[in-house]
């Protein structure tokens, strides 16, 4: 098993939400577009999940991957929502934010066989022969509510055994959480060993609340962080002047938010920075972030956030963000030319 499998994922990955149709529906030429644009540019690490248009992207990320010699590629996926066959579904209605998904139904299950029957359908439905990392998606508080606890424990009853047993046999190389909130993974390290938390949303330009906890006790763990959401589900990327609705946490963002950003997008103009790059580039400088994985849905973005990746950016940003309160003191900040 390459036991280093996550601290030698790039820093760069692709996040292949937008492959299931995420808020837009984008077709098949333009979904294998995006995967052949980052695999161009030399992108090798992939993320997506039966969530993603209930089974769409990952059945687009594998066929569009499974020419490419398996081992020059990494291919995240993800545990708890198994896809139930939906009769009554009608297929162009928008579901769970995806447009035109599959006509399949979510049922959540992180038990052991549930997460060991996720498994094998994510295998048939990517058609590769093997998944490297294995995350449990979506568990705690946020999406679960009271229901939580009983899920938390059927994961540490019996779906963690199975994610053991499938990394200690070799089938998968690494194990972890794939969630938009710290605090399930923090639960998570006291029913076992993680390798690895995509956390989406929570560490970045905007908010840098893991700083102080979290971060340290992911470092003392030997967990990585696969850093999800760099833009805030939009407002990083767009920024506040492009009019029409702005995302913060997949819904329109509050007018607080609105007003940081702003502040911040004042900053980068007196550097000459775009804000996109700077929210691309920033959590990479805390030594526990591996790597962002941008959602990206045609090739030009991939271009695009390729651009953004490499910008140089002033050290006088940083600090100027810091001098306004814009920027937790203490947060690592990528150096020139990083
Ligand atoms: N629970 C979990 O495990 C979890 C949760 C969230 C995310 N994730 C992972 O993290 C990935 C990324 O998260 P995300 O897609 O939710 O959020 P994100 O990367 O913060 O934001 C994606 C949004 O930003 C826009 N965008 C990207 N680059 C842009 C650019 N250069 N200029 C303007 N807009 C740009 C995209 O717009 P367009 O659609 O117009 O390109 C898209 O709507 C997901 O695909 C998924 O793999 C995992």
């Amino acid at each position: 098993m390459p036991e280093s499998l996550v601290s030698g994922l790039p820093q760069l990955g692709l996040g292949c939400a937008s492959l299931g149709n995420l808020y837009r529906a984008i077709d098949r030429d333009q979904a294998f577009a995006t995967v052949d644009a980052a695999w161009d540019g030399g992108m090798r690490y992939y993320d997506t999940a039966p969530y993603y248009g209930l089974g769409l992207s990952e059945r687009r990320l594998g066929d569009a991957l499974r020419h490419r010699p398996r081992e020059d590629f990494v291919v995240s996926t993800k545990v708890g929502r198994l896809l139930d066959p939906d009769t009554a579904t009608d297929l162009p209605e928008e579901r769970h934010g995806f447009v035109t998904p599959m006509p399949f139904k979510v049922r959540y299950d992180y038990s052991y066989d549930g997460v060991m029957r996720s498994y094998e359908a994510s295998l048939q439905r990517l058609g590769l022969a093997r998944i490297d990392i294995l995350l449990v998606h979506d568990i705690g508080r946020l999406t679960h509510g009271d229901d939580h606890q009983r899920h938390f424990a059927d994961l540490a009853k019996g779906g963690y055994r199975a994610l053991d047993e499938l990394r200690a046999s070799g089938a998968i190389s690494a194990i972890g959480l794939g969630v938009n909130e710290w605090e399930v993974c923090a639960e998570a390290m006291e029913i076992g060993q993680w390798d690895c938390f995509l956390l989406a949303g929570r560490y970045t330009l905007l908010e840098q609340e893991p700083l102080h906890g979290f971060l340290p006790r992911c470092e003392r763990h030997g967990a990585k962080i696969i850093l999800g959401g760099a833009y805030n589900s939009g407002i990083l990327a767009t920024g506040t002047r492009k009019g029409g609705e702005v995302h913060y946490n997949y819904a329109p963002a509050p007018a607080d938010i609105v007003e940081r950003v702003a502040r911040i997008e004042a900053v980068c103009d007196s550097h000459g920075v775009t804000l996109a790059a700077a929210a691309l580039q920033f959590p990479l400088a805390h030594p526990v972030v591996q790597c962002v994985i941008p959602g990206m849905g045609e090739a030009r973005r991939v271009h695009q956030t390729q651009q953004l990746f490499a910008q140089a950016i002033p050290a006088g940003f940083w600090s100027d963000l810091v001098a306004q309160g814009l920027l937790d003191p203490v947060a690592p900040v990528p150096q020139a030319g990083h």
